[in-house]
């Protein structure tokens, strides 16, 4: 929202330049209805499509949460970008160019920290692999990967190499390259020793995996034994280059993939990836050994909108893939999952029954969430008793209830009314007490939090807004429409009339807006804005239509008039009020005069 040392000349460049119909309907589907195009709102979960966007002035607003702002608070919101991640990829795709500004020194040292991080890493990468592939010491670890199947090239594709089984191999090697011990130990690379001084490597007699960033950058690395000895795996720890909660093994490879193919396959480990990609299929990614995150969440979901999740069926596989479908859902995606014969990972099967199979596996018995869920309440409730039927039916209801399309839903209602041999309608009939009493519950709605913006998502009864507010939003949207009436406005009420803090700061900045170019542009306020409240408040203005109002002026003179009104009131009582003062202290003279001003203003108009 706030701007960022980029000149507001070349944002504008980018925005004028962009369509913000076209950039959104990238993300969802939109339909043109009147003068906007209509959609599901990303930014809160619904049924009926109340997100608008409005071509004329370049801004979206939903009717049903609240969400607003132009095109560059969208691809904030929706892709969870920052203001200048936001800015390079649109001025990119805008063909402008964006000025260079100086770093501070600070900006400087830190990013130089972190290329130095960047290269470390890659230089261990490089050294691993030459030692896997050529050097003795390496030759045990080559076997065993030749051993799981893995080719020269896939080898070489996922720069694999091998830690040698020493203290201070690496160590000496990146020292002598010019990297110090402490950039070693930030990389994450080496350890403290616990006695004494000095580090030793991290990695020992392990195969290594390097884990790359979406540029194609090594941030880290993943090492396992040769053996079965624990831990099998080692990670990089969190570095300030590597975060796992904000990575996904092998995105940098199979990023264009899952956007071409528009589907993406998640699944846990290294090497279920690495396979999966040598035997053709490339779409694929792992979460690093942990549970799936929002942050990963929004990361697939700039590639594809349709996940899969290949987990490992064993119990905690299952609470994990739970929750990944979850999160996933929530992030807009549509998600399935491909239960693996028990005790088998996509490593196995492909090496067991080859890739036909698996494609054919993957297309069949992929279920959705609520199949999914379903098929674990009856594992857990049972279908031989109706208080276990009308538990599963309850457990579902929720995910049920969040599915989106009309067929879709049918469809499941179907689904668990045969699997559970009870009637559709009952399952429906559950369906629209859940709904119900969401609806007679509105203190739920009002303090869920929005999942991209952190903004409080309303319900569309906002409730009665006392009168004096009511009519300063109103003036100020006519205001903003028409010059003339601004003009007229200020005349007749000075330029201090609003009360309300968000009108107020909105009505200052559209103020110096205006004494620096003619127009008021809404795209450009809404770049100004500091506060959600204000977005909020310029995307409902916005959205309403000045032509539909049959009687302009009259409106102007009605909502200026309950302005006056307040306005007037506000000073009776201040009077008032000083005149009891007054009286108590026996002040004559004061007294009367207040009185006189009291009874002038009254019968004024
Ligand atoms: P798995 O135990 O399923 O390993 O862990 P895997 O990938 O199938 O490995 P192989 O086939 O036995 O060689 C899945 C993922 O969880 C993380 C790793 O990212 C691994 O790929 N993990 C697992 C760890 O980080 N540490 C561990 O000790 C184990
Ligand atoms: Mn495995």
């Amino acid at each position: 929202m706030v701007q960022q040392r980029i000149p507001e000349e070349i944002i504008e460049e980018i925005k004028a330049r962009l369509d913000i119909v076209q950039v959104i309907g990238e993300a969802l589907p939109l339909q043109k209805k009147g003068k906007n195009y209509h959609g599901l709102c990303p930014f809160h979960s619904e049924k009926t499509p109340s997100f608008s966007v409005n071509q004329e002035k370049q801004f979206y607003y939903c009717f049903g949460c609240g969400a607003a702002g132009n095109i560059i608070n969208f691809m904030m919101n929706y892709h969870g970008q920052t203001f200048l991640e936001v800015i390079s990829g649109l001025a990119d795709r805008a063909g402008v160019v964006l000025p260079q500004r100086e770093e501070t020194e600070e900006e400087k040292a830190k990013r130089k920290h972190r290329e130095r991080l960047r290269e470390v890493n890659e230089l261990a990468g490089k050294y691993f692999h030459y030692l896997l592939k050529e050097s003795d010491v390496g030759r045990l670890a080559l076997e065993y990967l030749n051993k799981r199947g893995l080719t020269v090239e896939t080898i070489n594709k996922f720069n694999l190499g091998y830690a040698p089984n020493n203290w201070d191999s690496l160590i000496k090697v990146a020292t002598k390259r010019g990297f110090s011990e402490k950039e070693l130990l930030q990389a994450g690379l080496v350890i403290s020793r616990e006695r004494g001084s000095g580090y030793y490597d991290r990695f020992r007699n392990r195969v290594m995996f390097p884990i790359y960033n979406p540029s194609g950058r090594v941030i880290g690395f993943g090492g396992r034994v040769l053996d079965d000895s624990h831990p099998k795996y080692l990670n990089t720890p969190e570095t300030p280059i590597f975060n796992k909660k904000n990575n996904l093994y092998a995105l940098n490879w199979s990023g264009q993939e899952m956007k071409s193919k528009d589907q993406g396959i998640v699944v846990e480990g290294y090497m279920d990836v690495i396979v999966a990609q040598q035997y053709g299929i490339e779409n694929i990614v792992a979460t690093l050994g942990t549970a799936f995150t929002r942050e990963q969440a929004q990361l697939i979901a700039r590639y594809t909108s349709n996940v899969v999740i290949a987990y490992d069926s064993d119990v905690a596989g299952q609470a994990a893939t739970l929750r990944g479908m979850e999160i996933l859902r929530d992030a807009g995606c549509r998600v399935n999952v491909m239960q693996l014969p028990h005790g088998c990972d996509p490593d196995d099967y492909l090496r067991k029954y080859g890739k036909q199979k698996f494609i054919s596996y993957f297309n069949n018995e992929a279920v959705s969430l609520v199949e999914y869920k379903l098929k674990h309440a009856i594992d857990k409730y049972g279908l031989s008793s109706i208080s276990g039927k009308a538990k599963i039916v309850q457990a579902l209801i929720g995910d049920l209830e969040r599915v989106e399309s009309a067929v879709e839903k049918e469809h499941y209602i179907g689904v668990i009314a045969s699997r559970l041999e009870i009637s559709e309608t009952a399952v429906k009939q559950e369906l629209e007490r859940i709904s119900v009493t969401r609806s007679n519950n509105k203190i739920e709605d009002k303090n869920v939090k929005n999942r991209y913006t952190n903004q409080r998502v309303k319900s569309k009864d906002e409730g009665i807004m006392p009168a004096r507010k009511q009519a300063e939003q109103q003036l100020f949207w006519l205001m903003l429409e028409d010059q003339q009436i601004m003009n007229t406005v200020e005349a007749e009420l000075g330029d201090d009339f609003f009360t309300d803090k968000t009108v107020c700061d909105l009505y200052n900045k559209a103020k110096q807006l205006q004494k620096e170019r003619d127009k008021i542009s809404p795209s450009v306020l809404m770049d100004r804005c500091t506060e959600n409240e204000e977005l909020e408040l310029l995307g409902k203005l916005f959205a309403k239509d000045i032509d539909s109002l049959s009687n302009v002026k009259q409106l102007v003179k009605d909502y200026t008039n309950i302005l006056k009104q307040s306005k007037k009131q506000e000073r009776i009582r201040q009077l008032q009020k000083e005149l009891h003062e007054a009286e108590t202290t026996g002040n004559q003279t004061k007294t009367i005069v207040l009185l006189t001003k009291i009874q002038q203003l009254v019968s004024s108009d």
